[in-house]
């Protein structure tokens, strides 16, 4: 054991012996102010950096090996010897500061991990601290699209309203005139909340829906979906085409008499 103890020994066996000799391994709960990874900011964001860093450690670390997912061998991200301050391998995409603080770069969803961290001590004999942190890495939001079977009331009839999103797991909340929608037993949702059923639609249901779709960085609502009142609950809604067509004829010409009134009114009248 005595050689074990010695910083000379190739790190990687020294930290193979140090992880099977589990007893050697110092609880962090077991302390007062235990050791702690926060990650800065708290959530990742893709294409962003996050930092790792180490709360509650007040002694020095001979060297810091990080693990991505456990901490066998094959999972190490890299290590960094304090007092010689390099690190090993040294052209990793993540970097590990003199603090011992893992930034890891350009983050893409498979970046969302559990994070082991082994700071190895050396001073009467060896000991090796072992701290876990979970990294969740969340994606900017694309704007949801919103549609529906039909884009008015049909009173009695049911209502379904269809939120895409091209962000899986994205989370969908929905809004009714500016407003969170209030859940009734008129309406339902499915499991993912990406549909949204009106059993039977009334009158009071026409209005602005929107979906929005968030996680913890982003949220992004979609365009508004006006849901039209039932025509025949409106005066003159039973116009036909032609009629309306026949009401703006008649409203040009009105426009077009009016503007011949003026010009020989008073347009001429100036002018001589
Ligand atoms: C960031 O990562 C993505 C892949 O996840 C890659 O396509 C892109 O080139 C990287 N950007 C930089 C600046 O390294
Ligand atoms: C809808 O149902 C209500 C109550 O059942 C009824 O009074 C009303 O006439 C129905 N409306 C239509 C358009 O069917």
């Amino acid at each position: 054991l005595s050689g074990l103890r010695s910083p000379s020994l190739p790190w990687k066996q020294l930290s193979d012996l140090a992880s099977i000799l589990s007893c050697w391994i110092q609880s962090t709960s077991a302390q007062d102010d235990p050791v702690r990874i926060v990650p800065i900011p708290p959530y990742g964001t893709v294409g962003s950096n996050v930092l790792l860093t180490i709360l509650g450690f007040t002694e020095k670390g001979s060297t810091y090996t990080w693990y991505r997912k456990t901490s066998e061998v094959s999972n190490e991200i890299a290590s960094y010897e304090f007092d010689t301050r390099v690190q090993t391998p040294e052209d990793s995409r993540e970097k590990i500061l003199p603090d011992g603080a893992l930034l890891i770069p350009n983050l893409s969803l498979s970046d969302a991990s559990i994070y082991i961290l082994h700071i190895t001590i050396y001073k009467v004999g060896v000991a090796v601290y072992e701290v876990i942190t979970q990294l969740r890495v969340y994606e900017k939001l694309a704007r949801p699209n919103i549609t529906a079977n039909s884009i008015k009331v049909r009173e009695n009839e049911s209502l379904v309203f269809t939120c895409s999103t091209e962000n899986e797991r994205a989370n969908i909340v929905w809004f009714f005139n500016n407003q969170p929608l209030p859940l009734t037993e008129r309406t339902d949702t499915s499991e993912n909340n990406q549909t949204l059923t009106i059993k039977s639609v009334r009158r009071e249901d026409a209005g602005i829906y929107q979906c929005e779709a968030w996680n913890p960085i982003d949220a992004k609502r979609s365009n508004p979906f006006s849901l039209m009142p039932d025509d025949n609950t409106k005066k003159g809604s039973s116009l036909s085409t032609g009629a309306i067509i026949g009401i703006v004829i008649g409203e040009l010409v009105g426009i077009v008499l009016i503007g011949a009134l003026i010009y020989f009114l008073f347009i001429r009248k100036t002018g001589r």
